[in-house]
C-alpha cells in the first residue's frame, strides 16, 4: 500500500491532515469451511489484502466517511446521535452499525471523526471484507476514544453488528482471525469454546494465490441459512439417542456408528461434511507442524470435494476454477474459501509457476464460464493494527 497516497487522498477529501492510520486484513480458511456454526474447528489465516483507514478526530459530533472503493457515493455523513440503518448509506452502514453497538453498550463517544477508507481486498468475494471493515472501525474507535476494549470484546462487537444491524447470520470466526491473525501463522480455532492455537504456516518456495471467480450468487444467503438448518436437523436426530452438543463433538468413527439415526441421505451428507472437515482441520495442523505443504494441499483438495459433493456449496464457477488449478504444474492444492457458490478459491502454487498458473487457469475458466477470474498473491499477515508512518516503507 502506498502510504503517501493514502495520506494525500485523505487530504484531498477532507482538506486537512490525517492523524492516524490503521489496517485490517481479510482472511482465508485453509480448512474448516462451514464448520463454525456446528461447534467444530476452523483453520483460517489473516492475509495481506485488507482495508486501510486514515482518520482525524473532529471537535463536533459529525462523522464523515469516504471509501475509495465506493467513491461514487461520495462523502457519507451523519452525527453520533443519528445512528440508524439507512439503505442509501450503503457501505457506511458498517461503521455506523459499529458505532451504534458501542453506544448502546454504554460506551461514551465524545466526538465525531473524518475517515478515509481504501481496500485492496475484493468486496463480497468470500475473503471477509465485511469483518475486515467492521474490525477496522472497531479498532479505530477503540483507540480514538480510549475505550480499552479487548480483542474478544471487539470480535463480539463485530458479530453483534453484523447480525443485528446489517442482518447477516455470521459467527465469530471471521472477526476472530481478522483481530488475532499473526504473520506466517494459521489459527486453529475451536468455534465452540473459542480456544485457539497459533500454527506456524511457512509457504517456503510456494505462494498463496487467491482466485476470485467474479461470480456473486444472489442465492448465497439462502444457501447459508438452509445449510445451517439442515445441520441443526441432523444434530437433533442424533441428539435423540446420543449426548452431544454439536456435530463437532463427533469423530468420523462415531458418525459412521450413529449416522443411521439421521433419516435422509441428504442430511447425512451435510453432517458428514462437517465431521470430516473437522478432522481435516486437525490433520492439516499436524501437517503444518511438520512443514508438509504437499499433505496440506491434499487435504485442501479433499475439503473442496467434500464441499462440492456432500455440502453442495461450491457451484459451477468455483468447481471450474479449482479443478483448473488442480491440473496445473507446481500446484499443491486448491479449494474454495468462504461461504461458496461463487466468491473466491485459494491455491498453493510453486513461486516460479505462478505466472503460468494464472494464465492457464484463467484461460480455461473463461472458456468454460465466460467470466474472467482475478488473481491475487497474498502473504499471511498480522491482525488489525495501527500503522505508524516511520515504520512504513511506501
Ligand atoms: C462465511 C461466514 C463464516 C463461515 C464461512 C464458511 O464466510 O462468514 O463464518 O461460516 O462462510 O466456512
Amino acid at each position: 500500500m502506498d502510504f503517501r497516497a493514502l495520506a494525500s487522498d485523505f487530504h484531498t477529501t477532507f482538506s486537512q491532515e490525517a492523524e492516524r492510520y490503521f489496517f485490517s486484513p481479510g482472511r482465508v480458511n485453509l480448512i474448516g469451511e462451514h464448520t463454525e456454526y456446528n461447534g467444530a474447528n476452523v483453520l483460517p489465516c489473516a492475509i495481506s489484502l485488507g482495508i486501510y483507514g486514515a482518520i482525524s478526530k473532529r471537535t463536533d459530533r459529525l462523522v464523515r466517511l469516504f471509501s475509495k472503493n465506493f467513491s461514487e457515493q461520495g462523502i457519507v455523513q451523519f452525527t453520533l446521535d443519528e445512528l440508524d440503518f439507512k439503505p442509501s448509506h450503503g457501505w457506511a452502514n458498517y461503521p455506523k452499525g459499529m458505532l451504534s453497538y458501542l453506544k448502546q453498550s454504554g460506551h461514551r463517544l465524545p466526538c465525531g471523526f473524518d475517515l478515509y477508507v481504501s481496500g485492496n481486498i475484493p468486496v463480497g468475494a468470500g475473503l471477509s471484507s465485511s469483518a475486515s471493515l467492521l474490525m477496522l472501525i472497531g479498532e479505530i474507535v477503540n483507540k480514538l476514544y480510549q475505550l480499552h476494549l479487548s480483542k474478544i470484546e471487539l470480535i463480539k462487537a463485530c458479530k453483534e453488528t453484523d447480525q443485528y444491524f446489517i442482518g447477516m447470520k455470521s459467527g465469530m470466526s471471521d472477526p476472530f482471525i481478522v483481530a488475532k491473525g499473526k504473520a506466517n501463522h494459521a489459527i486453529l480455532l475451536d468455534s465452540h469454546t473459542l480456544s485457539y492455537d497459533y500454527i506456524p504456516f511457512h509457504l517456503q518456495d510456494y505462494k498463496l494465490v487467491i482466485m476470485d471467480s467474479n461470480k456473486q450468487s444472489e442465492e448465497l444467503v439462502e444457501l447459508y441459512d438452509k445449510r445451517r438448518d439442515e445441520c441443526e436437523h441432523a444434530l437433533r436426530h442424533l441428539q435423540g439417542a446420543i449426548n452431544i452438543l454439536s456435530l463437532g463433538d463427533l469423530n468420523i468413527e462415531q458418525f459412521e456408528n450413529f449416522k443411521h439415526l439421521i433419516p435422509t441421505q441428504l442430511l447425512q451428507k451435510r453432517a458428514r461434511h462437517v465431521i470430516t472437515e473437522n478432522e481435516r482441520a486437525f490433520s492439516a495442523v499436524k501437517q503444518l507442524r511438520r512443514g508438509n505443504l504437499t499433505a496440506l494441499g491434499d487435504l485442501m483438495k479433499q475439503s473442496h470435494l467434500s464441499l462440492q459433493n456432500d455440502y453442495d456449496a461450491t457451484g459451477a464457477e468455483l468447481d471450474t476454477l479449482v479443478q483448473g488449478a488442480w491440473n496445473q504444474t507446481g500446484v499443491l492444492g486448491a479449494k474454495m474459501t468462504g461461504a461458496g457458490l461463487g466468491g473466491s478459491a485459494i491455491a498453493i502454487v510453486e513461486a516460479s509457476q505462478v505466472d503460468q498458473f494464472t494464465e492457464n487457469v484463467n484461460q480455461e475458466y473463461k472458456s468454460k464460464t465466460g467470466l474472467d477470474a482475478s488473481f491475487y498473491i497474498a502473504t499471511i499477515s498480522d491482525g488489525v493494527r495501527e500503522l505508524y508512518l516511520d515504520k512504513v516503507k511506501s
